[in-house]
């Protein structure tokens, strides 16, 4: 059984879920929460509080312990093969470490989440400028992923992870390490596609992006819930 019998306008349903690292980290205990489709959500808590862990569960990075997950009403932990893929296809993912291919070009690196979607060319090329210029990147297409600096890496992985439209984008600390005006940027291109209909999720330690939100903000803290507060979801 993979399809959901839960409710129909939420984008993720997680019910007492745990993740224990081997032997005995306990990472996230008994985490229950429901993520409307199109909601924008920050992540937040201390260093070590349960944020990566989280986003890793949604995406199918890690396994959880104990408890149910579904994304877009599917059990993603119970796909396999061709269905596992599809869903994949639909998730953005700007990882904490970026894991960009440092031997491939900028433009290369963003490329590739369409290309495994056979895109036209000619549409990849112009997203790739597109997203390029909106985050500040222009000069860097024929650079090599390597040879960034941190904070041109950060948004190289995010361009990465949203080029596909997916319609669910997890972003893990996309700000961390740019200037104010790169970071509103960023969070100009994260907005536009909120307002295109993606649910975002955000994990993060810097308050400026969310400190003025109407976006719901969960705190974590030792990888339990300690705090859910903020306006409807959108
Ligand atoms: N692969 C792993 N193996 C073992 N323990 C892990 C692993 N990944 C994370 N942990 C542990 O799980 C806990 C939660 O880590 P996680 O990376 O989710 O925190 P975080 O809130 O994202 O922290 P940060 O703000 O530093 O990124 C920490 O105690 C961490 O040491
Ligand atoms: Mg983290």
């Amino acid at each position: 059984m993979t399809e959901s019998t839960i409710q129909p306008d939420s984008m993720i349903e997680m019910i007492k879920v745990s993740k224990v690292y081997p032997p005995d980290v306990k990472a996230l205990s008994s985490i229950s929460l429901s993520i409307d489709r199109g909601e924008m959500f920050f992540l937040i808590g201390m260093s070590g509080a349960g944020k990566t862990t989280l986003l890793k569960l949604l995406c199918n990075m890690e396994t959880p312990t104990n408890g149910l997950i579904e994304v877009a009403g599917h059990q993603i932990h119970q796909l396999k093969g061709a269905k596992l893929a599809k869903i994949r296809q639909k998730i953005g993912v700007a990882y904490q470490d970026f894991k960009l291919l440092d031997n491939r070009t900028v433009a290369e690196n963003i490329a590739i989440s369409m290309e495994v979607s056979y895109k036209k060319p000619t549409i990849i090329k112009k997203r790739v400028r597109d997203l390029l210029d909106q985050l500040l990147l222009s000069d860097k297409h024929d650079t090599m992923a390597g040879e960034l600096s941190r904070g041109e890496q950060q948004r190289v992985a995010l361009a990465r992870a949203v080029a596909n439209s997916p319609t669910l984008i997890l972003v893990d600390e996309p700000t961390g390490n740019l200037d104010s005006t790169t970071t509103a940027r960023v969070m100009n291109l994260l907005n536009k596609c909120n307002h295109a209909g993606a649910t975002i999720i955000i994990a993060t330690h810097d308050e400026s992006i969310y400190r003025n939100s109407q976006h719901r903000i969960l705190e974590l803290r030792e990888g339990k819930i300690f705090s859910l507060q903020g306006g409807s979801p959108s």
